[in-house]
Formats: structure tokens, sequence, C-alpha cells
């Protein structure tokens, strides 16, 4: 979880649980990423993976920025900017989040796994990563995502559904996201790794899921687990559930939101609710309604990173002052559902505790 939530202490504490923890590279220059790894190598021996946001492959995804109306978006936004005393960019920033820094920090000094999303690593740096014995995890939202990353060489495959919390990792920027609750697309998802298993096994007697499918969305509970695992999940991932533990570095702002969402629910009082908006970042994400969302989802444009960085003064100057409807709140549906995985300050050893009960049941 890029922006703050995942810290080295979280994925340290969720690596010692058991559960595979991860650190956090977006929007990390290569030095900043390398020493998130040397502090969660401070804290454990236990295998810890790193989360890379992949450029996009396709150069209509970097169009000028006019073209995406985002000339336009400027101008509506500068009143929000004037209220909270920032100023917005005057050039439009298009940046790779140092990819190939990144990468090239990663085949240096490697870690066991490293997962993608936004898209996929080209093949010379599949087999690069490969080649020093990382195992790598694609997310995908659809089938043909699934095709791509089977077809990159991915060795497990993150399927996110439409409940996730935070960026759903489309690999175009312009792509409406699929919409199927998480269990169907893991079925189809499923049938997809089976279709390509069996075309490689002449003998067709296996059929077995070989690459394994990593659920992720909305998961906050056992019956969620045993949903996804029916299915066809192997594993579940986890990003809203760990938002409010001790080890998140979640800010201020976002745990009193996600204290009072959750507070509001089991009060069955209004409650926020979640919507996905490109408002912030010009990519569809998930978060706590706000009434910057309101204001702007309907006419943000599908430009990312344009848009991330055209907000982002904004973002950072409402997080310092406690402006929640001007914050990203990002959280999955389960955030607006009662639930004891969203409870303050727990250690994020009983949230992987709980979910391991879940998937052993
Ligand atoms: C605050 C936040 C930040 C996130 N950042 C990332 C990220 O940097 N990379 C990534 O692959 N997914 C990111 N995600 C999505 C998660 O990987 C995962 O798909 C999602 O949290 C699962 O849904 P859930 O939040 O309902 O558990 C983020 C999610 C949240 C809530």
């Amino acid at each position: 979880m890029a922006g703050g939530p995942s810290t080295p202490e979280l994925a340290a504490a969720v690596a010692d649980a058991g559960g595979l923890g991860f650190l956090a590279a977006g929007y990390l220059d290569a030095e900043a990423m390398a020493g998130q790894i040397a502090a969660v190598r401070e804290l454990t021996d236990a295998p810890v993976g790193m989360n890379l946001f992949a450029p996009p492959e396709d150069e209509a995804d970097l169009v000028a920025a006019d073209d995406h109306g985002l000339a336009d978006y400027r101008r509506r936004l500068e009143p929000e900017a004037r209220r909270l005393g920032v100023d917005l960019p005057t050039s439009t920033i298009v940046d790779d989040d140092h990819w190939r820094a990144k990468l090239d920090a990663l085949i240096a000094d490697p870690v066991p796994v490293v997962s993608f999303t936004f898209g996929l690593p080209q093949p010379a740096d599949v087999a690069a990563l490969h080649g020093v014995g990382t195992r790598l995890v694609g997310t995908v939202t659809g089938e043909r995502e699934a095709e791509d990353a089977l077809a990159r060489g991915m060795d497990a495959i993150c399927v996110q559904g439409p409940e996730a919390g935070g960026h759903r990792g489309t690999h175009r920027v312009g792509a409406d996201p699929d919409d199927r609750p998480l269990g169907e697309l893991v079925a189809a998802v499923a049938e997809v790794v089976r279709r390509s298993r069996t075309s490689d096994d002449p003998t067709g007697t296996t059929g077995s899921t070989v690459v394994p499918l990593i659920a992720a969305g909305g998961i906050v509970d056992a019956a969620d687990v045993a949903a996804v695992r029916r299915a066809g999940a192997d594993a579940v991932q986890l990003g809203t559930a760990f938002l409010l533990t001790r080890e998140a570095g979640t800010s201020p702002a976002h745990r009193r939101a996600l204290d009072e969402e959750r507070d509001a629910v089991s009060a069955s009082r209004p409650a926020r609710g979640t919507t996905v908006t490109r408002a912030y970042t010009g990519r569809p994400a998930r978060g706590l309604r706000t009434s910057f969302i309101e204001t702007y989802g309907h006419v943000a444009p599908a430009a990312y990173p344009q848009v991330h960085q055209l907000t982002k003064p904004l973002r950072a100057a409402a997080a310092r002052t406690g402006d929640l409807e001007r914050c990203h709140l990002w959280a999955g549906t389960g955030a607006s559902r009662t639930s004891e995985g969203l409870m303050s300050d727990v250690p994020a050893a009983s949230v992987v505790d709980r979910f391991a009960a879940a998937f052993d049941a």
C-alpha cells in the first residue's frame, strides 16, 4: 500500500505472523525503496515482497495532457488550491515512477517476491528477475490481463476485484474497470489458467492450477475467504484490513475517517460508504466518499500520472490540516462493513492470525 500505509514494521509483522508481508515501492525512488528493504531486513528474516507500479506499455496512455482535458481540470481545481493555500504544478508532470532504477536495484539486490500493478514487466526484466531467483506476481483485473500475465511468465496472479481499496490495477489507464464481483473474476481467471495449462499439456491429464491465484478486494472476514476459495483462489491479499493496525503508516486523517466509518456503520448511523473515482489521480481508485469526489469525480480526466501529480499538493495540504473532504481516503468496500479487522491500533499479527484461521477452516 504505497503512499504511507505500508511500512517496514507492517511488512515485518505480517511476515513474522506467517503471512507474506509486502513493501510498497510506488511513489518512491530507488534509494528510498532500498531504504525500506534495509529496514525490513533489520526487523525480520522472514521473506518479504516488494510491489512496483508498472509504467504503461501503450504510448497512447501518455498522450498530451490536453487531450484528456487536463488543462480544464486544472482550472476547476484552482479555487480548491487557493482555499488550501497551495500552488498547483504549472506544467504537466509525467513520470514513470523511477521504474528502470527500481528494477535495476531489485536485480542487483534481490528480494524473494516482486509484485506489479498497472501492468507487467518486459520479458527481458522478467528473465533478469527470475535469473536472480525472484518470484513474480502480476495483478490482473480480467481475463485478458491474466492471459498477458501468463504469457509474460508471472509465477502467480493477483486477481483484484472491484471491491478493492486503492487503485484498480487495470493495465490500461483509460480502461473502464471490470465490475464483476471478485468471486466471478477469480472463477473466470482460474478458467484462463486451466485452459493455458491444458494447452501446454498435450496429454490433457493435469488440469490443475499451477499458477496460484491470489484474490484481492473487499476481503475482511472468514466468509469472504471461503467465497474466494470456492471460486478457485489459493491465497488472499489484504489491504484495508491492515490500514488501522498499529504498524501501518496510515495518516492520522485517514485513520480518523476509517474510525468514523466503522463507528457509523456499527451504530447504524449514516456512513460515507466507498466509491470508485478518478478525481484524485486520474486512475480509478476506491475510497471513502468525500465532497471532493462528489464535486470532481465526473469531470476528472483519465490521465495517470498527470492527475496524480496535479492534485498532489492539494491532497498533501488536506491531510496536513485534517480536511477529510479533500483527502483521498482509500478503502475497500470492507471499510463500510462492521468488522473486527478494522479495529484501531490492533497488532497486524492479530489480523494475520484471524485470516489464517479462516483459511484453515
Ligand atoms: C491505501 C491503499 C493503498 C494501496 N496501494 C497499492 C499499491 O501501492 N500497489 C498495489 O499493487 N496495490 C495497492 N493497493 C491495493 C491492494 O493491493 C489490494 O488490491 C486491495 O487493498 C485489496 O482490497 P481491500 O483493500 O478491500 O483488502 C492499495 C490499497 C489500499 C487500501
